[in-house]
Order: structure tokens, then sequence, then C-alpha cells
């Protein structure tokens, strides 16, 4: 098997960067449900060498990982299958079943998107849990590629944010109406929160731009 150094990497040219980036998690439902796998969209949190979630309480993903060990993060550009699994749960025959054969254990069944181009399988490997918040230290275990005619990218807030900032912005140049300048600075918190060093940068030259 890939050690954990070499499997970061890759898992960094299947889009796993710095930041938060946001991909459909599926997770295995509780044994005995009508419907024994569940997709959300979630984001997924690396910084300072640590990739994490962020779960809040009351959702169906939230509970699976606090009991089960094992998940995959779908790589995908279909903003439907954001909108149906945030909203919806999918029907079962959009799912499959990857096996992941922990050493010295029986062979997990880890569910996937068909649809999905890509796919990085996870291991739960530290929880922490408040009231209201499920944190979750994790690791990669295996990457994927389902689709071989398409990479797949996967989307991050920061980065269309920045886009959004500079399309604000270069109306603003053409009318001077202000109210681009609100939804500029609107846009800041986000990529701030989500975005790399480069989506910072970038940020950093609207405003220098706004400021004159
Ligand atoms: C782009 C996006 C990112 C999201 N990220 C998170 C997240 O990091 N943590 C979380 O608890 N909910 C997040 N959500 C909300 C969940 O997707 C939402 O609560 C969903 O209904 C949960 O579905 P489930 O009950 O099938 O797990 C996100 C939603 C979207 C659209």
């Amino acid at each position: 098997m890939e050690n954990g150094t070499l499997l970061k990497a890759k898992a960094e040219k299947f889009g796993l960067t710095e930041g938060i980036t946001e991909w459909i998690l599926t997770t295995k439902n509780a044994a005995g449900e009508e419907i024994s796998a569940n997709a959300a969209p979630i984001g997924i949190i690396q910084k300072n060498g640590k990739i994490c979630l962020r779960l809040f309480k009351g959702s169906k993903t939230f509970e699976n990982l606090r009991r089960e060990e094992y998940f995959a993060a779908n790589v995908t550009d279909d903003t439907v299958l954001y909108a149906e699994s945030a909203f919806y749960d999918l029907d079962e025959n959009r799912f499959e079943y990857r096996e992941y054969q922990p050493q010295a254990m029986p062979a997990e069944r880890i569910p996937v998107l068909k649809e999905a181009d890509c796919v990085i399988l996870f291991r739960c490997a530290d929880r922490n849990e408040t009231n209201e918040l499920l944190i979750i230290e994790i690791e990669p275990i295996d990457c994927m590629i389902q689709n071989a005619d398409k990479p797949g990218f996967v989307i991050n807030r920061g980065i269309n944010a920045v886009i959004e900032a500079c399309v604000h912005m270069t109306r603003y140049e053409l009318t001077k109406d202000r109210a681009y300048i609100d939804k500029i600075n609107q846009l800041q918190e986000i990529v701030f929160k989500c975005g790399r060093k480069r989506d910072r940068e970038a940020f950093e030259i609207i405003m220098k731009r706004l400021q004159g």
C-alpha cells in the first residue's frame, strides 16, 4: 500500500488542495435501513498539514460518520448532483461499492457515486465532538479515476469568489455603481475562509485597485 505522504500528494492531484474544497461525500447508512448509502455536499478542510471535516449535527452524514470509519469524497462538476444530494436522498442504484482491505481486518465496502469522475477513499483518524459539531481528522487511503474521459474538477468557493469579485470590479470600473463594492466586500470572507494562498493574493489585487 502507498504511504501517507505519497497518498496525500496523489490526493492533491485529484483536487484535495489547501483551503476548503466542496465534495460530495458518500457514507454508509446504519444497517437495516432501506437505502444503504447516503450522499451530501460537504467541505473538506486542508490547513496546516491536517485534513478535516466539520459536520453540523442533524445531517445523515453527521450520524453516519460518527459511527463509520470509512467514506468516499466524489469529484463532479455536475451542479445538479450537488443540489439533489443536498436536499434529497439519492436512489440506491446511483451508488456502487469499492472494496478496501485494511491490514488484518475484514474487507470494507465503501459507497461511491457511479456518476463521479474521480473518487478519494478516506479513513476517519480522529474525532472531536461538541454539542453541535463533529470535527473529524481524516486521511486518504486510495484515489481512483472513474471516468477516464474526464479528469473532473473540485469546486472551491474561494476560487469562484475571486472570479465573481473580478467581474464586479470590472463592472464597477465601467459604471462607478457603489453596489458593486458591497458585493466585493461580501466575497472577501469566502476568499479568506475557503481559498488558497493564491486566491488571497488575487483578491489583494482587486482590493488595491479598489483603493486606487
Ligand atoms: C457546497 C456545500 C458544502 C457544504 N458543506 C458542509 C459541511 O462542511 N459540513 C456540514 O455539516 N454541512 C455542509 N453542507 C450542508 C449539507 O450538505 C446539508 O446539510 C445536507 O442536507 C446534508 O445531507 P444528509 O442529511 O444527506 O447528510 C454543505 C452544503 C453545500 C451545498
